[in-house]
């Protein structure tokens, strides 16, 4: 089973991606690429970007919705930051006397550069709101590398673990193998929220695959890091474990299967959190940490050190040149199609993103309904595979081979999505034809999608609907990161294509009935509604889609600057 997981990580998730220079080919390879892409972009073409009096209508639709889907993103990102709430706080900071998770993430961090992830992810859930799902996810630089960091808040719920935070870690872990990025976990958790241990404990992608991913990340050679800040019980005890290299902080950590109450009515002994399961404990007798820290600033210190050791050789910073777009950032917010019909050319949104907005289209004039090409964002090479209109024919076939292209040469790929859900039944025999050409059309694209070993980014800047959405590396083509503009759409059918007088033929026969049906599935297509369950990386604004971008694609890049040995586990012959 461990042998499959390795296969699967090792060979297919990471690709040709994967660390296997020395320091100095590493060091040249990149420096060599990022100047020869630096010096070709210039003589890319600049697209024209300009708004025309013929767009404003729609520009100002789109603009109005983009300012409710911002109030909605700043409301609920106030929420998040608030963690369990003011009483949570004060018992966390006052009564514990232990940092916030966001302060500790600062003492963690080079600096501000944290890409957080699925920050909504625990909102709006049938079991109510759980803020940031009970745990900090995102990746920042500690000691110059760039680290994902999965840190519990013990304001919500003393950190227990909901499905949801279960589902927000392993994800976390994912993005890390996929990236091949170090670890660190800052654990204090309760454990398992007992009120729902039933969706918790017993399946695959349950608690017990968090520790089965830490098994697997170190075979791979990811190393791992963990910080006892405060309790570790039951499944939490095990996170620390089987971290490679454990600190943990006096008189705030304790690891222990079973807390002092537990022991209290199992066998009627009173002890103390400290004697049962403290910081001197475990680091003298146990030995199930490696190091004692006198208080939280010295853990993180003492973190950085740890990670400061690890074999990396980061890409100096000077590397960062990149020309800005020429076209306004800002003016995105007024391209972000409120729905399918509100869409404007898509190099309008390309000639904000790229670099000098430039763009070395690929088939231009053939499947105009895709838009390929090569590109930099900010510094950085990508294969761009935007959406135009519908993915027809011509359109699926050119998408398979510029995705083929980029396999080909290393160059990691950029989906910008906007789809809608196809007409399912043809009018005429013509008609059926050409569906099932562009039918099969779409299948190659789809194949070439999921069989490109490059790193992939998704960016959902309007619909996401229909299998469309598949050839557009959705969620299931397992793309390195996927986020969505806050107007984005998510669902199998795109609700705004569907009306009461056409749906009388489908058998509908109550229009309230029908309303409420097309409510409901306009609130479950919302962007806020997938990043609460966890269905992306996270909600990001378009204005900010740049820096994002760019911070993921250097994030990627940084397994190049990996110095670790070949040597693997040899393969024994029966
Ligand atoms: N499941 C569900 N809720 C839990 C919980 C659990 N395992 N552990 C704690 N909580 C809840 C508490 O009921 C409390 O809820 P409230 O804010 O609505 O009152 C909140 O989390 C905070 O707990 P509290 O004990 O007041 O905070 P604390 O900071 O003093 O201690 C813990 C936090 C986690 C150390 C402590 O609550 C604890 O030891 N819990 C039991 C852990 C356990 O036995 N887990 C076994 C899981 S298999």
């Amino acid at each position: 089973m461990a042998a499959l997981g390795l296969h699967r990580l090792g060979s297919h998730v990471l690709g040709r991606w994967q660390p296997v220079l020395c320091s100095t080919q590493c060091t040249l390879h990149s420096t060599q690429a990022a100047a020869g892409h630096r010096k070709g972009a210039h003589s890319f073409p600049v697209i024209a970007g300009d708004i025309l009096p013929i767009h404003r209508h729609v520009y100002e639709a789109n603009s109005r919705n983009s300012d409710r889907c911002r109030h909605r993103y700043m409301e609920l990102m106030e929420k998040v930051k608030l963690g369990g709430g003011e009483k949570a706080i004060v018992r966390h900071t006052q009564r514990n006397k232990k940092l916030l998770v966001r302060e500790r993430l600062r003492r963690l961090l080079d600096d501000d550069t944290f890409l957080e992830i699925c920050p909504f992810g625990g909102l709006g859930l049938p079991y109510g709101d759980v803020p940031s799902a009970g745990a900090l996810s995102g990746i920042g630089k500690i000691s110059g590398i760039w680290c994902m960091i999965i840190a519990n808040d013990a304001t919500v719920k003393g950190g227990t673990a909901y499905p949801i935070s279960v589902k927000k870690q392993l994800r976390a872990q994912e993005i890390a193998i996929q990236n091949r990025l170090p670890t660190v976990y800052l654990v204090d958790s309760g454990g398992a929220f007992l009120p729902l241990q039933a969706q918790l404990f017993p399946d695959k992608e349950h608690g017990g695959r968090t520790f089965y991913n830490e098994a697997i990340m170190s075979a791979l050679k990811i190393p791992q890091v963990a910080v006892v800040c405060g309790s570790c019980t039951a499944g939490g005890a095990y996170i620390p474990t089987m971290a490679e290299e454990t600190i943990i902080v006096d008189r705030i950590g304790t690891i222990f299967l079973a807390g002092p109450p537990l022991v209290k009515a199992a066998t009627g002994e009173d002890v103390s959190a400290e004697d049962l399961g403290g910081a001197r404990l475990h680091s003298r007798v146990s030995g199930c940490v490696d190091h004692f820290a006198a208080t939280e600033s010295d853990a993180y210190s003492r973190a950085r050190m740890i990670i400061s050791t690890f074999s990396y050789d980061p890409e100096p910073e000077d590397r960062a040149e990149f020309e800005d777009p020429v076209y306004d950032i800002e003016e995105l917010a007024g391209l972000a199609p409120r729905d399918y019909y509100h869409t404007l050319d898509i190099k309008l949104i390309l000639s904000r993103l790229l670099d000098g907005s430039k763009l070395l289209e690929f088939k231009a004039d053939y499947g105009t309904t895709l838009v390929t090409g090569f590109a930099l964002v900010e510094g950085n090479l990508v294969g761009i595979v935007a959406n135009n209109g519908a993915l027809t024919h011509d359109a699926s076939l050119k998408g398979s081979h510029f995705v083929q292209i980029c396999d080909q040469r290393d160059i990691p790929l950029l989906f910008l999505q906007n789809t809608s859900s196809q007409d399912l039944l043809p009018p005429n025999v013509l008609k059926a034809e050409q569906f099932t050409n562009r039918l099969k059309a779409q299948a190659s694209m789809i194949a070439a999608v999921a069989c490109a070993t490059v790193p992939k980014i998704t960016l959902v800047i309007g619909g996401c609907h229909g299998g469309e959405s598949f050839a557009m590396c959705g969620r299931s083509y397992e793309p390195n990161f996927l986020f969505l503009w806050p107007n984005a759409r998510i669902g199998l059918v795109d609700a705004n294509r569907l009306s009461w007088s056409d749906q009388k033929d489908e058998g509908w026969t109550d229009e309230t009935e029908f309303r409420n049906h097309m409510n409901r599935l306009k609130e479950e297509s919302s962007a806020f509604y997938s990043s609460g369950r966890l269905w992306d990386d996270g909600v990001i604004l378009p204005q900010d889609t740049r820096q994002v971008l760019g911070k993921c694609l250097k994030i990627i890049r940084q397994q190049r600057c990996e110095r670790v040995s070949v040597r693997s586990s040899p393969l024994l012959r029966m």
